[in-house]
């Protein structure tokens, strides 16, 4: 079976999770986005409105500048990104995730990491931050800096395009600044894979 199919499986169980109580509140699952064979991967925090009306990630705002990122470096959902979320439903009022939704959707998530074997992952924001590397460090801290992933990755903490709306200076050192730096070394890693 190919990736394509492998991941549609895992989307068809997605869209028959009860789980937890989020599945008694969403209009649509949203599972995955971008190219599904890609070698990036990021997982973002969980679907937002438009998310879970539309049933594709980072469609609101916030991902319309992630596509905007994306661009800056060259780089597009539509040719080299694969896009997900930690949670495949929306929290209501778009609430942090609870723990146990995190938990009960684990098993997409690392599904789709399994199948996808990603060379390069980018934890977008905090929630994917905390889910992906067991650390008490926030994305501040971490943001920009290389860490070991599953199946040989290597994966990036970086902040979330939300947090970026919400700060919009692009001085030396702002969090729009730190982004810019960020995805040039992710762009720069992606060049390099053979
Ligand atoms: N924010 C996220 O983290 N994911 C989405 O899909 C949309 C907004």
């Amino acid at each position: 079976m190919s990736v394509e199919e492998d991941l549609e499986d895992v989307k068809n169980l997605c869209e028959l999770c009860d789980k937890c109580s989020l599945a008694q509140s969403r209009t649509n699952i949203v599972f995955s986005g971008g190219v599904p064979n890609s070698k990036l991967m990021l997982i973002g925090e969980a679907p937002g409105y438009y998310e879970d009306q539309q049933g594709e990630p980072f469609v609101g705002k916030a991902g319309q500048l992630l596509d905007k990122i994306f661009a800056s470096v060259g780089l597009s959902r539509k040719k080299d990104v694969y896009i997900c979320n930690t949670l495949k439903c929306r929290p209501p009022n778009n609430r942090d995730p609870y723990p146990e939704e995190k938990a009960a959707c684990r098993a997409f998530l690392d599904a789709q990491i399994e199948i996808l074997k990603p060379r390069i992952i980018l934890l977008c924001g905090k929630v994917a931050l905390s889910s992906m590397i067991n650390t008490t460090s926030g994305i501040t801290r971490l943001r920009g800096q290389w860490f070991d992933g599953p199946f040989g990755s290597k994966m990036m903490p970086i902040f979330h395009p939300s947090y970026l709306l919400r700060n919009d200076s692009r001085e030396k050192g702002s969090p729009k600044w730190l982004m810019w730096q960020d995805i040039q070394a992710v762009k720069k890693a992606y060049d390099e894979l053979s």
